[in-house]
């Protein structure tokens, strides 16, 4: 008896061929820029313990009280699908000492990431990221720098319809100076019970609610932009001049609030145009409680998030990655047992040489084969027979044009 068909969780994002082949591009040019400014991987665990989530990320936030895959283990543990990377990096530098080595600690990670958000394009209940936190440092040139690794991605990816959003959420003293403010002003709005429990705990988050009556009455709340301390104020222009050394451009948005609480300081976002409500790329910043938060010592940090099914969405939005950059270099069909060894042994040498071949295998007609390498997108395909063996020299086809060459076998390399 057939079995009845099983369908995926609803909401995660999957990637079979062909579009694998471009997720694949765009989340390793997510990660080479990392890699290129000294970022080293860190592998971790996609379920921790909750609370670590709970106190790292905090509760105020949509990400912790309402999208949190939880669950008991079957030790009766509270165990959470992970739903952000950067309070598991800091557990681990906790736990394995890596900030006792020379500082900034520099990490990158890439992976699976779990909330149980209403599916919608864009967003989905498991995703992928690529991040990386920089332990230890605070100079603002490093800020600087974590926002352009970000940027040299996007760009390597080639999109180029995007903006880069900053905002500076400061230190505790201007966060604590603007806190009175807001609460005070927040007083005065007609608030729901949920909603001022959830200022109570972070009043920024109601810069963030996206009902109308609410932002309406937010226009004009007092801005943490305009409470910076004079510590806070002067790391945010010197992060400002490095990007201006660096020749990114940047819109100052003193009304961006992340969606997880550990942020300070310099904050971050890449917005793109074409993608509709979710629209955000990637984002980051500066957490310089959250390794004390969990325990550690006091030390600071900046990271960021990068979306990798969004930017991949985007670059297909900007039409900017072709499909043919992903097929093989060469497909070989060979006609008898005699070829097929030989073609076994001639994909295996221009394998090692770095092209991506294909054999036809299964001892297919002619015509066959020939559709198959048409299929696979190769870009040029050779038969090879018991004359092309005795001769030494191929013909090799160019798929898209139909041009055909004599290329002798030992230099096919050279030709491809
Ligand atoms: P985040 O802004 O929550 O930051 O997520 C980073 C990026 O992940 C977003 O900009 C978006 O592109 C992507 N993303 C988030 N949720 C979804 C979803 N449901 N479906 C598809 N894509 C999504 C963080 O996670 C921080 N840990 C970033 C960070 C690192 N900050 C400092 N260090």
């Amino acid at each position: 008896m057939a079995g009845k068909k099983i369908a995926a969780p609803k909401g995660v994002s999957e990637y079979f061929p062909p579009r694998s082949a471009a997720f694949e591009f765009v989340r390793d040019c997510l990660i080479n820029p990392a890699k290129n400014a000294g970022y080293q991987l860190i592998e971790l665990p996609v379920f921790e313990d909750t609370e670590l989530f709970t106190r790292g990320v905090g509760e105020s936030t949509d990400v912790v009280s309402k999208e949190m895959y939880t669950f008991l283990d079957r030790g009766d543990r509270s165990i959470t699908l992970r739903p952000e990377g950067t309070a598991g990096v800091m557990r681990a530098v906790i736990e394995h000492g890596l900030d006792r080595g020379q500082l900034p600690a520099k990490l990158w990670y890439s992976g699976q990431f779990f909330r149980a958000e209403r599916p919608q394009a864009g967003r989905y209940r498991q995703f992928y990221q690529v991040g990386i936190e920089a332990i230890g440092l605070d100079d603002a040139a490093i800020d600087a720098e974590v926002i352009a690794i970000a940027d040299a991605g996007f760009k390597a990816i080639g999109l180029t319809q995007y903006r880069l959003d900053i905002t500076s959420l400061g230190d505790a003293q201007s966060r604590a100076a603007h806190r009175v403010d807001l609460l005070n002003f927040i007083a005065k709005m007609n608030l729901d019970e949920a909603t001022s429990a959830r200022a109570a705990i972070n009043p920024l988050r109601l810069f963030d609610d996206k009902r109308p009556e609410i932002s309406k009455a937010m226009e004009d709340a007092p801005l943490l932009m305009n409470y910076l301390s004079e510590s806070s104020r002067q790391h945010f222009e010197q992060v400002k001049k490095y990007l201006d050394v660096l020749g990114i451009s940047y819109v100052l948005n003193p009304r961006m609030v992340r969606g997880l609480d550990y942020y300070t300081g310099t904050t971050f976002e890449f917005v793109h145009e074409l993608l509709g409500a979710q629209s955000g790329i990637g984002g980051g910043g500066r957490y310089d409680g959250l390794m004390a938060e969990l325990g550690g010592q006091a030390l600071s940090g900046i990271g960021f998030g990068l979306g990798v099914d969004r930017a991949l969405l985007a670059a297909q939005a900007e039409g900017v990655i072709s499909q043919e950059s992903f097929v093989s270099d060469l497909f070989i069909i060979p006609l008898g047992e005699r070829a097929k060894e030989k073609a076994l042994q001639i994909a295996s040498a221009l394998r090692a040489g770095g092209k991506i071949v294909e054999i036809s295998f299964g001892d297919r007609a002619l015509k066959g084969s020939m559709k198959g390498a048409d299929k696979s997108g190769a870009r040029y395909v050779v038969v090879l027979g018991d004359s092309e063996i005795t001769s030494g020299t191929v013909e090799v086809k160019e798929m898209k044009t139909g041009a055909t060459s004599s290329v002798k076998i030992d230099s096919l390399i050279s030709a491809l």
